[in-house]
């Protein structure tokens, strides 16, 4: 739950704005973001122990965003150029931030590397080869980051699960090829190998599978100088702390992580020699974010009570991706009357359509009430999609009784400018 979250004569206030209020001005569905909650994460991870905090900005990103982040001593972790981009405009020094991807294109290098950017992470022969030259056109000597994939099984859905045996990500260290991918880059003038990487994946809960990764990865290091006399200070070990969806469930605190990839490391290496830097995404940006929604058409079906509200898949993509578990509240108002078996359902064209799969919501809600389903800070605004041509919500973020646009509500003009109507394409224009 957000942390400055207080209801107020049956009112939900976040950040000392009234939700009520806040979507009549804005409209629904609304992302609302409390800036205090964001904010007390990220220092959270920064006095956690580790060396360097990457903020994952997958999990949310705007310029404001990265603004804070930076703010709080943060650096920056992006997987794409978009990212990049957005976040070195909005100010954020380049050299603080970590590029990802297993499919990077070249020209993507070439930009990143052109603008400063502080680390790469490679994640295959050919991107190392590609990224040596990107950085001896710019005349630079590129620091790269070798991702490595531990073989370690992280305990969580398949889909967001990423440091097994047979996996897309990175160099595999039992066959020998992440040995071969830190002699390619010793190869290029132009790159330094700074670290080893690995993330093993998402809403991690149980920390027996960081302290395993961090191991491997140390071992990896120790192996290296053996070897290969090649010196690695930096253990990047990845995001993937979890955080409680539904009421009661736990969080994976920063400094208990952080102790779990320090205590496998120990295993294998003296920890004074590197420097420990972490990845978290969901666990700053989750929590600190609600989305509301006005309710329309409350219909009582044979087994449940399917209350439908005028977003859904479009705008919360996690329950039907990953049959994920939110929770919601009457954000207007005290309700009244026994809790009902019901289910959240968004407009879309699907029976897949759910906000909120199995709730006991109040027996009087009605058309017209406010609903808002906690825990959406991360890996909702960034994964809406336009689905059934619906344009998707505005971002804002409150605190100090402040409210203020983050990213504004997309409309039918926005989609419609897209639609170029049958142009004819010139295909030999240079
Ligand atoms: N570092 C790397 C290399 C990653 O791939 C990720 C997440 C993170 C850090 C941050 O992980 P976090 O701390 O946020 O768990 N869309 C999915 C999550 C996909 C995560 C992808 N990588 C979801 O909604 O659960």
């Amino acid at each position: 739950w957000p942390l400055t979250a207080r209801t107020v004569a049956g009112e939900l206030h976040i950040g000392g704005v009234s939700m009520p209020a806040l979507a009549r001005a804005c409209g629904t569905p609304l992302y609302v973001v409390d800036e205090a909650d964001f904010r007390h994460r990220a220092r959270q991870w920064r006095d956690s122990g580790a060396d360097r905090v990457h903020y994952a900005s997958k999990a949310f990103l705007c310029a404001e965003a990265a603004r804070w982040v930076q703010a709080e001593g943060l650096h920056l972790d992006v997987c794409s150029q978009g990212e990049f981009d957005l976040a070195v405009d909005a100010g954020f020094d380049p050299a603080l931030i970590v590029l990802h991807g297993n499919n990077k294109p070249a020209g993507e290098l070439e930009a990143v590397v052109r603008r400063g950017i502080g680390v790469v992470v490679a994640d295959s022969l050919e991107e190392i080869d590609d990224l040596a030259a990107a950085a001896h056109t710019a005349g630079r000597v590129q620091d790269v980051y070798l991702r490595i994939a531990p073989g370690v099984e992280a305990h969580t859905h398949d889909y967001i699960a990423t440091g097994g045996d047979d996996v897309k990500f990175g160099f595999p260290l039992a066959q020998g090829h992440a040995e071969e991918g830190a002699l390619r880059v010793r190869r290029h003038p132009s790159l330094r190998l700074a670290g080893i990487h690995a993330h093993i994946g998402s809403q991690i809960l149980d920390i027996a599978g960081l302290r395993l990764a961090a191991e491997r990865v140390a071992g990896f290091v120790r192996l290296l100088d053996e070897r290969h006399g090649i010196t690695v200070t930096d253990l990047d070990l990845g995001g993937g702390a979890g955080i409680p969806y539904l009421p009661g469930g736990a969080r994976l605190e920063p400094a208990e992580f952080v102790a779990a990839l320090h205590a496998g490391i120990r295993q294998a290496l003296d920890p004074a020699r590197v420097r420990l830097a972490v990845e978290p995404g969901r666990s700053i940006a989750g929590t600190a974010g609600i989305t509301l929604y006005r309710v329309g058409v409350v219909k009582q079906g044979l087994r449940r009570r399917f209350v439908s509200v005028d977003g859904g898949m479009s705008d919360a993509l996690r329950p039907s991706l990953y049959l994920a578990q939110y929770t919601a509240w009457t954000a207007n108002r005290t309700p009244v009357g026994d809790p009902r078996h019901s289910v959240v359902v968004g407009r879309h064209c699907e029976s897949g359509d759910v906000v909120v799969p199995d709730i006991a919501l109040p027996d009087d809600i009605a058309a017209g009430d406010l609903l808002a389903v906690p825990v959406t800070g991360a890996y909702h605004h960034v994964m809406a999609s336009n689905y059934n041509h619906q344009p998707r919500p505005a971002v804002v973020s409150v605190a100090d009784g402040q409210a203020r646009l983050l990213v504004r509500r997309e409309t039918f003009a926005d989609l419609r400018r897209r639609d170029s109507g049958g142009l004819p394409l010139d295909l030999h224009a240079p």
